[in-house]
């Protein structure tokens, strides 16, 4: 896409926008009291929602193209973007991402996190370790001047090195007046390739990796994104605004 299309926020947007991101990223570590066996995970997505309005903030998830809940929480297999419901209930050895997106007056923020019930395989733990160091690893690329390119190139680099793969289908997005805005960020791709990172642009990264195949499929529901081989996939997602020399991760507490 054309370049000028890009939406470049001013220091006043930053301000506001790091308040919601607060928000989010609030909703997630609350919830991590209430993830414990037996659990639904719909009466997660409620606990998460009610708190989300005690902030006077909303879920910008539900109605976003017609999907029905606040939350997306997806549990081992899953990609992104699994739907609530009364039946799925967590077991001691699941882990799953709770993913969270605000949003207030039109802007949105979006943070996603892995949690394990009770019990962990050291493999499901090695996988989310290593999803967790690649959003570290595409955090230490964020500055102005640098392409975002390099943020895949180096995340991919890390994670296959790890013997894991990365989900080529579903991206960082840039983020602020709308829940998606384009250009996308790839989290594989060619060193010093798509877009020049300037200030107050704001993205999130969001990488999804995988414990063998890097391919995905969607079910019925038109919206929750399995592994091709119902092995382990794990997430972590953070907003990220780009200032004057470096960054600033807007969603933390
Ligand atoms: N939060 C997801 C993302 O990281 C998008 C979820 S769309 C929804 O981009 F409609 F499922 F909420
Ligand atoms: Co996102
Ligand atoms: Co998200």
């Amino acid at each position: 896409m054309a370049k000028n299309k890009i939406i470049i926020k001013t220091s006043e947007d930053i301000q506001w926008i790091r308040e919601a991101g607060r928000i989010a990223s609030l909703a997630l570590d609350m919830i991590g009291q209430y993830i414990k066996e037996w659990i639904s995970t719909e009466e997660l997505d409620h606990i998460c929602n009610t708190f989300i309005l005690s902030k006077w903030w909303k879920s910008a998830c539900i109605g976003y193209n017609w999907y029905p809940k606040f939350t997306c929480i997806s549990l081992n297999d899953t990609i992104c973007h699994w739907i609530p419901t009364k039946s799925e209930i967590l077991k001691t050895w699941d882990i799953l991402n709770v993913d969270i997106t605000v949003n207030k007056d039109w802007y949105f923020w979006d943070t996603s996190r892995m949690y394990t019930v009770w019990e962990i395989l050291p493999q499901a733990q090695k996988l989310i370790d290593v999803t967790q160091k690649a959003l570290d690893i595409w955090i230490s690329q964020v500055y102005p001047g640098n392409m975002t390119g390099n943020i895949g190139y180096e995340i991919s680099k890390f994670v296959e090195s790890k013997w894991f793969s990365v989900v080529l289908e579903y991206t960082g997005h840039w983020i602020g007046r709308w829940f998606h805005e384009e250009p996308y960020i790839y989290h594989k791709s060619q060193k010093n390739s798509w877009v020049k990172i300037v200030p107050w642009m704001v993205f999130t990264i969001e990488p999804m990796i995988n414990l063998w195949t890097p391919r995905t499929k969607v079910l019925n529901d038109k919206w929750t994104v399995k592994t091709q081989d119902w092995k382990l996939s794990a997430q972590f997602e953070h907003t990220i605004a780009v200032t004057e020399d470096w960054y600033e991760i807007l969603t933390l507490s």
